[in-house]
This record gives C-alpha cells, sequence and structure tokens, in this order.
C-alpha cells in the first residue's frame, strides 16, 4: 500500500492535492451536486490542522485543451469556500509563473484552487513537461482523486515522480480499501445489483462478480440483452438490445449456471412506447411484450423477488439504475432497491454504492447518506471492482 496522508510530515509545507472536483453545474454555473467537493474536505482540514498550506488540482468536464470560461473552476473554489474554515484563493492557470507566485506566497492555513488542469492537453497526454511544471508549485504530493484513478494522466500519475513526499488521502485510501475488501472477502450471502442500459463497459465486472457474488440480480436496459439472449430467448419488443453482447450475456449465463450463482432477470416490466416525462407506462410480464414496446423500469413481481433477496443479504454493491429513473413514469424501480438498501443497512447489511448513475438515484430520492458506502468514481469503481489496477494508486506506491 502507498503511505497515507497521516504518515507524512506535512507542517509548514506546501501540499499540491489532486481532488476530483469534476461536478455538475448549472447553466449559471452553480454546483448542483457537491458531494464530491464535500468528500475532499477530510484530506484538506486534517492538512490545514496540521500547519500546512494547500494547492487543490482537478479537471472539470472535457476541455481537450481549449480554455472554455464554462468549465472553470472558479465556482468550485467558491462552493468550497463555502464548506471550509479557511482562506479559499483562485489562480487563473494551473501552471506558469503567476501561478507559481501564488503558490509560494501561499500561507500555512491557506487554500489555493488552480484552474482547470484539462484547460492544457499536457494533462492527458501525461506529458512530463507539464508534470514537473506543476510538481515545482508544492513540497509534498498527495492524491485524493478517487473518480480519477482510472487515468494516467500529468497530475495524478507524471507528477507522482517528482516528490519524494507522497501519499494517498483519507478518500482515496477509504475507497479503495471499501472496494477491495468488499470483493476478496465479504460477508456472506453477497448480492450484486446490476443495472444501467448497457453490458457493454461491465464485461469484465460481470466476469468477476460471477466467481464471487452468490446472486446476481440485473434489471436496466442491460437485462434485456440477458433476457433475449440463449437459452432464454424472450421476445423483448422494442427493448435496447445490444446484438453484439448477446453471446456474452449467454457466456455470463452459462458462468453462473455452472458457479452455482443465483442469476436473477426481471419477470415484468413497466413497459411503453415512448421514453418522456409525460409517457403511460403499463406494467407487463416480460413475455407480453409487443414490438413496439420498450421495458423502461423493472415492475412490481421482479421488485419484490429482488427485495427478498436483498433482505437475506449480508452484503449488497449496487451499480446501476432498475430503469430510465429521470422520469416520473420509470422511476420506481429504480427507487424500490434504494430503499430497500437503506433499510437492510439499518439492520447491518454492509451496503455499497457504485458511484455514477446509482450515486444520482440516491440523491434525487433523497436516501443519499443511508448506505454504508457510496463511492465517488464511477469509471474508477468499475475498474477496481473489474480486478483492474489503477494507475494513479499504483504510481503512488513508487519510489522517486
Ligand atoms: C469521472 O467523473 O468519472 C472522473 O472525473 C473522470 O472523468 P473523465 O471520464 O472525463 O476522465
Amino acid at each position: 500500500m502507498p503511505k497515507h496522508v497521516k504518515e507524512l510530515a506535512v507542517q509548514g509545507k506546501q501540499v499540491f492535492v489532486r481532488t476530483d472536483y469534476n461536478v455538475p453545474l448549472d447553466a449559471e454555473g452553480n454546483v448542483t451536486d457537491d458531494f464530491r467537493i464535500r468528500a475532499s474536505l477530510p484530506t484538506i482540514e486534517y492538512l490545514l490542522d496540521q500547519g500546512a498550506s494547500v494547492i487543490l488540482a482537478s479537471h472539470l468536464g472535457r476541455p481537450k485543451g481549449a480554455v472554455i470560461p464554462e468549465m472553470s473552476l472558479a465556482p468550485i473554489a467558491s462552493r468550497l469556500a463555502e464548506l471550509v474554515q479557511a482562506e479559499v484563493l483562485f489562480a487563473p492557470d494551473s501552471v506558469g509563473s503567476e501561478v507559481e507566485t501564488l503558490a509560494e506566497n501561499l500561507k500555512p492555513g491557506q487554500i489555493l484552487v488552480l484552474e482547470n488542469l484539462r484547460f492544457h492537453a499536457a494533462e492527458t497526454q501525461n506529458d512530463p513537461e507539464f508534470s514537473k511544471k506543476l510538481a515545482t508549485l508544492a513540497d509534498v504530493f498527495v492524491n485524493d482523486a478517487f473518480g480519477t484513478a482510472h487515468r494516467a494522466h500529468a497530475s495524478n500519475v507524471g507528477i507522482v515522480s517528482h516528490f519524494e513526499e507522497k501519499a494517498a488521502g483519507f478518500l482515496l485510501m477509504k475507497e479503495i480499501e471499501f472496494l477491495v475488501k468488499t470483493i476478496e472477502s465479504p460477508a456472506r450471502p453477497f448480492t450484486v445489483v446490476m443495472g444501467g442500459s448497457k453490458v457493454s463497459g461491465k464485461i469484465d465486472l460481470l466476469k468477476r462478480l460471477a466467481d464471487v457474488a452468490d446472486n446476481i440480480l440485473i434489471g436496466g436496459g442491460m437485462a434485456f440483452t440477458f433476457l433475449s439472449a440463449p437459452p432464454l430467448n424472450h421476445n423483448v419488443g422494442s427493448s435496447l438490445v445490444e446484438e453484439d453482447r448477446i453471446q456474452f450475456a449467454s457466456d455470463v449465463i452459462d458462468l453462473c449456471l455452472a458457479k452455482g450463482v443465483n442469476l436473477v432477470l426481471p419477470s415484468d416490466c413497466i413497459a411503453s412506447r415512448e421514453i418522456k416525462e409525460d409517457a403511460q407506462g403499463q406494467e407487463l410480464p416480460i413475455r407480453a411484450l409487443e414490438d413496439d414496446l420498450m421495458g423502461l423500469d423493472i415492475g412490481h413481481r421482479t421488485r419484490k423477488s429482488f427485495n427478498s433477496i436483498l433482505d437475506e443479504s449480508k452484503t449488497v454493491l449496487w451499480n446501476g439504475p432498475m430503469g430510465v429513473f429521470e422520469m416520473t413514469p420509470f422511476q420506481e424501480g429504480t427507487k424500490a432497491i434504494a430503499e430497500k438498501l437503506c433499510e437492510i443497512t439499518k439492520k447491518g447489511t454492509t451496503t455499497i454504492v457504485g458511484g455514477g448513475d446509482s450515486a444520482a438515484a440516491l440523491k434525487k430520492f433523497k436516501l443519499d447518506g443511508c448506505v454504508t458506502h457510496t463511492s465517488t468514481g464511477g469509471g474508477a469503481s468499475l475498474e477496481l471492482l473489474s480486478g483492474i489496477k489503477l494507475p494513479a494508486f499504483e504510481a503512488l506506491k513508487g519510489a522517486k
């Protein structure tokens, strides 16, 4: 394991902290979900308490090397200033002489937020010169950006070798320990609830889960690729089916059978001809889906069967919504699962939500905070749980 930030001597030092402040903003530039900003506070507050000054660096969106004012980190610095008891300064860039002067003059207890790293294409190119320039700003490096740990960029990989003193922050360490421990030694029964629209992107994860889970419950759009795959061969109307993933779905079904994993697919759904806020959803068994109908949420029978398995589970991992939860007619299946997770957490089940859309769903239903752990990383948690090493975490382990 790399060092934990608590193992570093930081008093009087300038500490460069890579955070993931890739957060949603509204049209006026206000932060609409500050979950990732709040999640970075333990590391920032710890460093300030130890007498360090903190330089925060993040990307926002994918500006691809262009300076796009709507992707400035300024609103994030303002939101952070409301959350911490410290002076927060904002730098107009992430490198260059002006930023260097601001960093040099930073006093213990102060924070400097750098402008969006991805305003320089060199960031995503992991450009050595750019890493070096970033590294000149500080004495110590801390990575706390779990959500970006699956990327190998200048600010989280290239930069590391320039520092003698480096460590993982509270968030990065907590995420890794939680997710790795869950998949390696879960309390059983271990149930995985998978959803979201697509099977693609979750192939490695599904293969790995078939090795470790006791139950795999599949809902969301991806369920229809499984339902239409041999040996099930259901007619699923015009529901989303990824033709090029049907063989893979069949393989997963076979794998689960061979390993004794209880794979459960929806038996009914909320169907409609249209995906829109005022659509009329009708509840139907899967076999009754007519050609022009799409399944857009799981039905009551499916919710009941998923929930009874969740009631018996000791560890639950949830990744992906059960339907188009952003729209009222198709939100109830996802809501039912979210509510069940909160209920069983109170009874002692460890419940982990794998970031991204599932975390957004918890927030929509005002249930955030009621599960054991909500990951701040969508892509990163998916890769880690799939058994893929995260380059930014691995880089922290290396010597200078
Ligand atoms: C995320 O939101 O998943 C991370 O911030 C990574 O963003 P990226 O997919 O643009 O690299």
